[in-house]
C-alpha cells in the first residue's frame, strides 16, 4: 500500500476533501494508496480532529519547539518516513501547510511532494493572494496544484482551476469561492499522479 501523508496547519478542508475522495473513489482498490497520516505544525489545527474522526493517525510537531528550520524539517522528515513502505515511498501532500520548507527537505521528497496554492501560479506566490488579486484588478482568480521545488510556490503545475472575481468580492468571499474548487482539483490531481496520468 502506498501511504499518503498530509501536512496541515489549519482547518484542513483540503485534507478532508482528499480523505473523502480516497474513500469514495476507492483509492486503496484502484491505486493501492491510502491516507495514512495527517501531521500538523500547530496543535490547534482544526483538521486534526477531522482526521482522527476518520481513524487516520495524527501527529503534531510544534515548529516552535525546534531550534531552527533545519531541525524542524529533519524531525518532520523522520515522522513522514515512518510511512514509507517497501519500494513505496510515501506521497507527501501539503494542504494549507503554512511553513517554508528548507531546500534539503524539498530535495529529499522531490517528485513526491505536492502543494496547493490559492492563485493561478506563477501569479501571486506567497501570502494574501486573494487580496493581491483584487488589488491588481484581476477578473479571474483560481488555484494551482504543483510539485514542490526549492523556490516558494513554484514547480511543475499538475492542475489549475479558474474562478471568476465577482463584483463586490472581498478577500474572504473570493477565498471561499476558490476553496470550493480546490476541494475538487486537489483530489483529482493526486489521483492522476497515483495512476501515472
Ligand atoms: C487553502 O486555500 C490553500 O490553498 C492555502 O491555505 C488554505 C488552507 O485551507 N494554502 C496556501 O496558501 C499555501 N501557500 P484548508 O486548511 O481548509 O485546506
Amino acid at each position: 500500500m502506498r501511504n499518503i501523508v498530509i501536512l496541515i496547519s489549519g482547518g484542513g478542508s483540503n485534507m478532508a476533501a482528499i480523505v473523502r475522495a480516497a474513500q469514495r473513489d476507492n483509492w486503496a482498490g484502484h491505486y493501492g494508496a491510502q491516507v495514512a497520516a495527517v501531521i500538523s505544525n500547530r496543535a490547534e489545527a482544526g483538521g486534526l480532529a477531522l482526521a482522527r474522526e476518520q481513524g487516520i493517525a495524527t501527529q503534531v510537531l510544534a515548529h516552535g519547539s525546534y531550534a531552527n528550520r533545519e531541525a524542524f524539517d529533519a524531525a518532520l522528515g523522520q515522522a513522514i518516513d515512518r510511512y514509507d513502505g517497501p519500494g513505496q515511498p510515501a506521497l507527501v501532500v501539503l494542504a494549507g501547510f503554512m511553513r517554508i520548507l528548507t531546500p534539503a527537505f524539498v530535495a529529499r521528497y522531490a517528485g513526491r511532494l505536492l502543494n496547493i496554492h490559492p492563485s493561478l501560479l506563477p501569479a501571486f506566490p506567497g501570502l494574501h493572494t486573494h487580496q493581491r488579486a483584487l488589488e491588481a484588478g484581476c477578473k479571474f482568480a483560481g488555484a494551482t496544484v504543483h510539485q514542490v521545488t526549492a523556490e516558494l510556490d513554484h514547480g511543475p503545475v499538475l492542475a489549475q482551476v479558474v474562478v471568476p472575481v465577482l463584483p463586490g468580492d472581498d478577500a474572504d468571499s473570493l477565498a471561499a469561492r476558490v476553496l470550493t474548487q480546490e476541494h475538487l482539483i486537489y483530489p483529482r490531481a493526486i489521483a492522476g499522479l497515483l495512476s501515472n496520468r
